[in-house]
């Protein structure tokens, strides 16, 4: 069941009102975290599986890489991208991260930043990239932490009150379609383990060269007001690893 929720005008319109969406990276609370874990781009030819907005993209090339293709299901998200782009060297293919068919040896680094729980396989995302990526390329990724997705409701337990008293997990091992809520929408994401995740790259010969589960930073803490309910459950995973 692939959902292309992005192009629903009520969706896009609240994804487009988050600060990640009108500041940039910057904004985005595990973006210092994952700039830390980013290869060196210069010269290099990047992949970013489910752009968006293409920030991604658009920094790589400021770092100097050759050349960045963005993929993404949605044609709004990809709009932006256009709009926002000003480097000849970027191009943006509407496609589903399932339907990439990319020549071996086409990128040196692909990338992608919390699109992979809308896909069902991550063998099959795996195994795509695995083929289109140079001997050696970087492949690093952020997703929500299966502890995040497991029980599907993705919000916090509360008393009679309001109180917020835990972050529930439960089928923490039953695989598959969630039917979540996210900016007040229904939107469907794939929970995975975190074996499949890491047991799955290793399968497909990637070496894992960084696992971080992102905290939020002290000026994060000091000025977003409920920051500190995110020291209670980690919500995003940060991999890194490199094709061998
Ligand atoms: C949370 S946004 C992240 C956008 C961008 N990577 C970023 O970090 O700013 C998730 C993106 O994944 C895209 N997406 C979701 N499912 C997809 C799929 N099956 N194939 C390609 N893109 C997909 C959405 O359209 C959306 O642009």
């Amino acid at each position: 069941m692939q959902q292309n929720k992005y192009d629903d005008e009520t969706f896009f319109n609240k994804y487009h009102q988050m600060a990640r969406s009108q500041q940039g990276l910057e904004a985005a609370g595990e973006w210092h975290t994952l700039k830390s874990m980013l290869p060196d781009f210069k010269g290099k030819r990047l992949l970013d599986l489910g752009c968006g907005y293409g920030w991604h993209c658009i920094y790589a090339m400021e770092q100097g890489a050759k050349s960045a293709v963005g993929v993404d299901i949605s044609e709004k998200m990809l709009q932006k991208a256009r709009e926002m782009n000003t480097f000849k060297q970027v191009e943006y293919q509407q496609m589903p991260i399932e339907s990439i068919q990319f020549p071996e040896d086409s990128f040196d680094i692909v990338l992608s930043s919390l699109a992979f729980h809308y896909v069902q396989s991550f063998e099959d995302i795996c195994r795509k990239v695995s083929v289109c990526l140079a001997a050696k390329g970087d492949f690093i990724f952020s997703v929500e932490h299966p502890v995040f997705t497991a029980y599907g409701t993705q919000d916090w337990y509360r008393d009679e009150s309001g109180e917020i008293k835990h972050w529930p997990v439960d089928g923490y091992f039953t695989e598959g379609v969630h039917h979540t809520q996210f900016l007040g929408e229904e939107v469907i994401k794939y929970h995975k383990t975190l074996t499949t995740y890491l047991n799955t790259l290793l399968q497909m010969g990637f070496e894992i060269t960084g696992i971080v589960e992102p905290q939020p930073n002290e000026h994060l803490l000091a000025t977003v007001p409920g920051m500190s309910y995110e020291l209670r459950r980690p919500m995003m995973l940060l991999v890194s690893c490199r094709k061998k």
